[in-house]
């Protein structure tokens, strides 16, 4: 059996299976996981370091457990011996035709490396390795892609220090087809539905029907894009356009509540009509009118009213 907490816990769910007298809880199956029980499996570590058991190992230290435990299969300098799998180098190589994703060149967090080895690794004997032995092995890996010095002890302190060379390619995808208006009424007949292919990726569109009155405002929609790109935006509509996207487009993409749809021209004269202040603070305290609740900020108070005051101005320069 593995030296690790997680062998407690198989055993412990073994023993309830063998004896049925153990079995308890409404249904008369299973029993509550304890405190001990769940703590074996939650062996994760977050990219902030968070779940890091206490304990340390140097480069140096690493370097020869590594050898002796880990270069069989992934090569002397993390090459990879034959075709198991490279552990270092590839910097440079993601966006050619070939690229070679490795710990330094394309992992995001330091926390990934750490918990890979503490629970996969050595292949054929995972979750064998002590904690200090891992934090050495850990730091030698960093070492062969540079990441770290020579004379690096790796720690929860000193785990903060590393910094990943890929980590900056990793953001939230923010891109406009994650934020599609969902059909939830008026929905066009699903075999009219029209697959928009574009190089960002494969988005349906037309969802709703054609005079649902609902804004055409799908990605890839090119009547849509046309009405969008009709009058050029001010720079406070550009910049408000993605926290519209976030935060107002869920009522007033699709007129839910009672919300006038962002686009639809007549639905929106009367109320630009009031002037921008007027609406802006209507958008940041919220009000009642006659058609329903405007709540403030959209409900998402931690938007700062500038934030709301450029949503506004996106969804009116958008619906003139
Ligand atoms: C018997 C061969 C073998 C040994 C020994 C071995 N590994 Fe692995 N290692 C593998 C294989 C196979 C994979 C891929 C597993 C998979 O994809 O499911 C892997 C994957 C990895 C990965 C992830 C690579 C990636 O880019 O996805 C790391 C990191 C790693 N091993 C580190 C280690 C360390 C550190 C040791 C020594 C403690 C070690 N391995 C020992 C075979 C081995
Ligand atoms: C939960 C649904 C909902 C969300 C989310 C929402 N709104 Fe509204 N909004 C409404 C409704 C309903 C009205 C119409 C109220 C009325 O006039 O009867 C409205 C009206 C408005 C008006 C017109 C004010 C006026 O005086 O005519 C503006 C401007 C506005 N919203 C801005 C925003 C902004 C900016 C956001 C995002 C930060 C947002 N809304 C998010 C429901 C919502």
């Amino acid at each position: 059996m593995f030296r690790s907490p997680k062998s407690g816990a198989l055993t412990v769910a073994f023993l309830c299976f063998a004896s049925p007298a153990l079995v308890a809880g409404p249904l008369g199956i299973g029993e509550t996981a304890t405190p001990e029980m769940i703590a074996g499996w939650d062996i994760d570590i977050r990219p902030d370091g968070r779940g890091l058991p206490p304990g340390e190992g140097s480069v140096a230290d690493g370097e020869g457990l590594y050898e002796a435990k880990c270069a069989s299969c992934h090569g002397l300098f993390g090459e990879g011996a034959g075709r198991w799998p490279i552990l270092a180098g590839g910097e440079g190589t993601l966006d050619t035709a070939h690229p070679e994703k490795t710990v330094g060149s394309y992992w995001p967090y330091a926390s990934t490396l750490w918990d890979y080895i503490h629970r996969a690794m050595p292949y054929p004997a995972p979750q064998s390795l002590t904690d200090d032995e891992v934090y050495a092995i850990t730091a030698y890996v960093l070492y062969l892609n540079d990441i770290v010095e020579d004379d690096f002890v790796l720690n929860q302190e000193t785990f903060q220090e590393v910094k990943m060379p890929n980590e900056p390619n990793f953001y939230i995808d923010d891109r406009p087809d994650v934020v599609n208006t969902r059909c939830m009424s008026q929905c066009a007949d699903a075999s009219t539905f029209e697959i928009v292919t574009t190089i960002n990726g494969v988005t349906p569109t037309a969802h709703f029907k054609e005079d649902s009155g609902v804004a055409a405002n799908h990605y890839g929609n090119e009547a849509a894009t046309a009405e969008a790109t009709k009058v050029a935006l001010s720079d406070a509509a550009v910049a408000g356009k993605s926290i519209y996207a976030k935060a107002c487009n869920v009522c007033h993409g699709a007129g839910v509540a009672g919300a006038p749809v962002t686009g639809d021209a007549a639905a929106w004269s009367e109320r630009i009509a009031q002037g921008m202040a007027t609406l802006n603070k209507h958008a940041i305290e919220g009000y009642v009118g006659k058609n329903g609740v405007m709540p403030a900020k959209g409900g998402n108070m931690a938007l700062a009213d500038e934030e709301v005051a450029n949503a506004v101005a996106f969804m009116v320069e958008s619906s003139q």
